[in-house]
This record gives structure tokens, C-alpha cells and sequence, in this order.
């Protein structure tokens, strides 16, 4: 039993329904054409085609990159490309609550689909609040009287707590969209009862947050052993005492990691029987690979990958595991040199029958790469959120849908 509503508590035939979504993509920054449509097809496959076919009045509230920023645009393209996808017209107005955004929600007719004005062109959007302080806003107050059920299908922003996210719970009857739902049930698999054991495997440049993921998956039993490589690796080898090489030390005290050690040394005292390091590594040598014994180090050159018997290792590990989680490539997986180590673990993943939850931006890329892709159980499509989520901090969005005021009886089936 999930503690929200579904879109299998309400009856939305004839209903205006404001559905607010993540379209945010990837854009080119020249051209602001979108380069990947990924966000704007998982909303548009599950959520918006069930409503669409149940016969509700749909009004979609997104936003696309942030004020200021080169990524950021209207949402005319995503409307076009939303409409390529339903195979049936979408309608959209660049306007987000003025009298010409509510007459086209006024005029909406079963089964349609009308966008609005990114939400971000108002500045009001992202600043934080309460969702009862969130209702009392322009946005919420001119389109809430004209609705009947809001659903909120943005898992990726459910760690905002801007008012399009949390607003509109405090004043209407509210659901998770299917994709939100699926995020958070798959989210529970990992977090909440995951079956054992269950390994945690992390990489990537963003150390600081795969450490704060690590304090909360080990200090609450989540994960039975943790699996690093990138750079939270090389942080959990020099807490072990290691000088990695004179220029690795350099890196890492530049990007100011180091202050991260005393943390992880907690960890190691605490977790030593699950916490798994590499016990090898691969140098670029002036572009070749060079793999060397940890102990071994220091070198002069930097580590670009975990080595060989670091890969069986894990290899091994993960073969035995009943749940996995993957966050972040184990080295530089762009460069074919050195993406053995992550191509190696991914596609020990994707051969496993084991249920799979994998996240972030570079893991997806390398995934796809791979052409591993269709062989995860669950890519999540979010980034932010999910990193907030596998740390354990409750997110605004979730928490204003377990939160949200009683239903109307006019919307509930
Ligand atoms: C994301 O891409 O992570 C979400 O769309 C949230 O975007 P934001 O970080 O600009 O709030």
C-alpha cells in the first residue's frame, strides 16, 4: 500500500486535471533544440496517455532549465514533441495564469491536452515555502478553482519545494502520476525492503554526495556491502592511510574532498566487513592503461579505472546479490582504455535476473553506451531527487502528497 492516492483512486472522466511534469531535458545550447526526450516520453507513454484515454481535461505544468540559464526555453518544443508522441493534437499556450492561460483551460474538452508557459518564467516558482504558504501564490490561486484532481508525475523535482511541486495539495484533491509512483515504488524495493543481499555500487566525480549515501544505506542496514570505484574510492583508500601520488593528492585536495576524510574514516571503523575497495587500479600512463596494486601506490600518474582483480572481485559479489543499486561509472567509461571496470560491472548487472534500480546522468550515458539500457530492471529518471532519496531525506514533493488535503468527493471513484 503506497501512503498517496493514485490514479486508481480517482474517476477523471470530464475532470480538469493539472498534471505537473518533468520535461526539463537536455538541450543544445546553441541551437536550444532538445537533444534527448526521454523525460517528456516516460509522462507521455504512462500519466498523460491514461488520462488522456480515461477522458479527462488535461493541463501540463513543466519546467525547462532555470531563468538566466542556457538551457533554459519556453515549452512550445516539448508540446510538439509531446503531441508527435500522443499521436493527437496538444494545444499550448505561452502563458502560465493570466486570463489567456485560463480560458484555454475553460475551453479544454475530453480527452485533451493543453501546456502552459514554463513555470520558471515566474520567479515566484522556485522560492521556498510551506505547501499552505504555496497555495496562497498567483499560480496556485488562478488555476486551482479551475481544476478538480492535481497529479504530481515529477519524481525528478519532488526535492524542490517550488509551488508547482506542493501548492496545489494544500487546496485540491491530489495523486501520484504513474511515473511517480513507479519511481517510489522501486525507490521502497531499495530503501525500505530490499531483498538480501543488497549491494550498493558507487562511482563517479560527486564524492560528497555518494558519501552522504553511503552514511545512510550502511548506518540504517540498507546495504549488505558497498562497491566503490571513481573518485569516492580513491577518498576511502587515502582515509586507509594511502598516498595515491603527488598529483592524484593535489586533485582531490583542489576539488576540497579531503575534508571529507574524517567522515569516511568513521565509516571504515564502523563498516570494514562492507565496504569493499579496489584492490588494484589502472594508471593512464600517457594514455595507456596501467594497472598496478594499490599497495603498490603512490604514482605519478593518475587512476583512471579499477584494475582487473578489483573487476572479479566485484564481479563475485555482485553475482550473489538479490538487489542492486547502481550510482556513477567506476572510471572514466567514456574513454575505451579505461571503461573496463564499469563496462565489465554494468554488464555483470544486466546479465544478472537480479532486480536492478541504476541513477545519475553519466551512469544512464555509460549505460547506454554499453547498450545495456533495456537490460536494467529500472533506470530512474531522476537525478537530484534520487540522490536526496537514496540518503534518506524525505522529499517536499512525497511529502506533500502523503500530505494532502482530503479528496472531494466530486473527483474520488
Ligand atoms: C532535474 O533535472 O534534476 C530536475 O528537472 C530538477 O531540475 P532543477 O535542479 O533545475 O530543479
Amino acid at each position: 500500500m503506497v501512503p498517496f492516492k493514485t490514479l486508481n483512486d480517482f474517476n477523471v472522466k470530464n475532470k480538469t486535471v493539472i498534471v505537473r511534469v518533468d520535461f526539463n531535458s537536455e538541450v543544445d545550447l546553441l541551437t536550444k533544440q532538445i537533444t534527448s526526450s526521454v523525460r517528456i516520453s516516460a509522462h507521455a507513454q504512462f500519466t498523460l496517455k491514461e488520462l488522456m484515454e480515461k477522458g479527462a481535461k488535461v493541463v501540463v505544468l513543466s519546467h525547462q532549465g532555470r531563468k538566466g540559464d542556457l538551457d533554459y526555453t519556453d515549452l512550445s518544443q516539448h508540446a510538439n514533441i509531446l503531441e508527435k508522441m500522443l499521436k493527437r493534437p496538444v494545444k499550448y499556450v505561452d502563458d502560465l495564469f493570466s486570463e489567456k492561460a485560463k480560458n484555454a483551460v475553460k475551453q479544454l474538452q475530453t480527452g485533451e491536452i493543453l501546456v502552459l508557459e514554463n513555470v520558471r518564467s515566474w520567479s515566484e516558482e522556485t522560492k521556498s515555502g510551506t505547501p499552505a504558504q504555496q497555495s496562497n501564490t498567483d499560480l496556485v490561486k488562478n488555476l486551482a478553482p479551475l481544476a478538480d484532481l492535481f497529479v504530481n508525475d515529477a519524481f525528478s523535482v519532488a526535492h524542490r519545494d517550488n509551488v508547482s511541486m506542493i501548492g496545489f495539495t494544500a487546496v485540491l484533491p491530489s495523486a501520484a502520476g504513474r511515473i511517480m509512483e513507479r519511481e517510489l515504488t522501486q525507490l521502497n524495493k531499495v530503501l525500505e525492503n530490499p531483498q538480501h543481499p543488497c549491494i550498493y555500487i558507487m562511482g563517479g566525480a560527486k564524492a560528497d554526495d555518494s558519501l552522504e549515501i553511503s552514511k545512510y544505506i550502511l548506518n540504517n542496514n540498507v546495504a549488505d556491502s558497498l562497491l566503490l570505484g571513481g573518485i569516492i574510492s580513491q577518498l576511502f583508500l587515502v582515509a586507509k592511510g594511502l598516498n595515491l601520488g603527488e598529483g592524484t593528492m593535489e586533485f582531490l585536495e583542489k576539488k576540497e574532498l579531503l575534508n571529507l576524510i574524517p567522515g569516511i574514516q568513521n565509516l571504515l571503523i564502523n563498516y570494514s566487513d562492507k565496504i569493499i575497495l579496489p584492490v588494484d587500479v589502472a594508471l593512464n600512463v600517457d594514455g595507456k592503461r596501467v594497472e598496478i596494486p594499490v599497495n603498490h601506490l603512490p604514482s605519478e600518474y593518475p587512476i583512471f579505472d579499477i584494475g582487473t582483480k578489483t573487476v572479479e572481485k566485484y564481479v563475485n559479489i555482485i553475482s550473489k546479490a538479490q538487489s542492486i543499486v547502481v550510482s556513477g561509472p567506476l572510471g572514466v567509461y567514456e574513454n575505451s582504455n579505461f571503461c573496463y571496470g564499469t563496462k565489465t560491472v554494468f554488464e555483470t548487472i544486466a546479465n544478472s535476473k537480479t532486480s536492478s534500480l541504476a541513477g545519475g546522468g553519466n551512469t544512464i550515458a555509460a549505460l547506454d553506451q554499453y547498450g545495456l539500457t533495456n537490460r536494467i530492471s529500472y533506470i530512474s529518471t531522476a537525478g537530484g531527487a534520487l540522490v536526496e532519496a537514496l540518503m534518506g531525506k524525505k522529499l517536499p514533493g512525497v511529502v506533500a502528497l502523503e500530505t494532502a488535503i482530503a479528496t472531494k468527493n466530486s473527483a474520488q471513484n
